[in-house]
């Protein structure tokens, strides 16, 4: 994406944002709250107003591309809240999620998702609003999976849950990118353990890349490092 600038009507939040993301590595937005990086998910995914700049995706300019053609196109978004139908069971919401495919594919791709997340094998049949995070976390991942994802925007997809759930999903991600070609981009607050994981790295900071390079630079950045001791103090790294 180049020089991209994005907000809400007339309230512009990112500006000049220069950024790419590499096929099948884990490119990760970190940043103090407040500082566009859901906003950023959303201007990839065609929710917010673009002013100007551009985004391309494999030589093809999806700018002004809206959200159900991305979807078509293998670019999938998980919002941090909301990325579940709670009054669905697993299963319905996994079939909502492959609607658009005729029957054999449906199951098809429904047996992969659940090859992946084995975890929701047992509980099918259950609400989803009564699974606990880290299974409503899996049940997003998994929807995305049914619909033929290939970029899988993740907004802060670790966001309450305990630090072992979160390494749980953290392995998803990077099985997602080592064993079944998807390029994850996400966001998080857990910053220091998803940059560990992931391939590269951003900063934002009032609406502007602070920095940009590989995560384990970002990592060992004083910018970053000083945001972890400064902004994040009490957060746990
Ligand atoms: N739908 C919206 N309408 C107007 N302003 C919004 C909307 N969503 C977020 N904002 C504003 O955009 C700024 C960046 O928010 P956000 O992208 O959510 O930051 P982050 O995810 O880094 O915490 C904040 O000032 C927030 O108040
Ligand atoms: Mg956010």
């Amino acid at each position: 994406m180049e020089k991209l600038n994005s907000g809400y009507g007339k309230l512009q939040i990112l500006f000049d944002i220069d950024l790419e993301v590499p096929k099948g590595e884990i490119t990760t937005i970190v940043g103090p709250n407040g500082s566009g990086k859901s906003t950023f998910l959303k201007s990839l995914f065609g929710l917010t107003d673009i002013y100007s700049g551009r985004v391309t995706y494999e030589g093809r300019d999806i700018t002004y591309t809206p959200p159900h053609e991305k979807t078509k196109m293998g670019i999938s978004y998980l919002p941090q809240t909301n990325n579940v139908f709670t009054n669905l069971t697993v299963r319905e919401n996994l079939r909502i999620a492959g609607y658009i495919l005729n029957g054999d594919e449906l199951e098809e791709r429904i047996n992969f998702a659940l090859e992946v997340f084995p975890e929701l094998r047992g509980i099918l049949d259950r609400k989803a609003g009564s699974l606990s995070g880290g299974q409503r976390q899996m049940l997003a991942m998994a929807t995305a999976l049914v619909r033929k994802t290939r970029i899988l925007m993740l907004d802060e997809p670790t966001a309450q849950l305990s630090p072992k759930l979160a390494q749980v999903i953290f392995d998803k991600i990077v099985e997602l990118r080592d064993n079944y070609d998807i390029t994850p981009i996400l966001v998080e607050q857990n910053a220091k353990r998803a940059l560990e994981i992931s391939d590269v790295g951003y900063m934002f900071v009032s609406g502007r890349v602070a920095y940009g390079g590989s995560a384990k630079s970002l990592l060992n950045h004083e910018k970053f490092q000083s945001y972890f001791l400064g902004v994040v103090g009490i957060e746990e790294c």
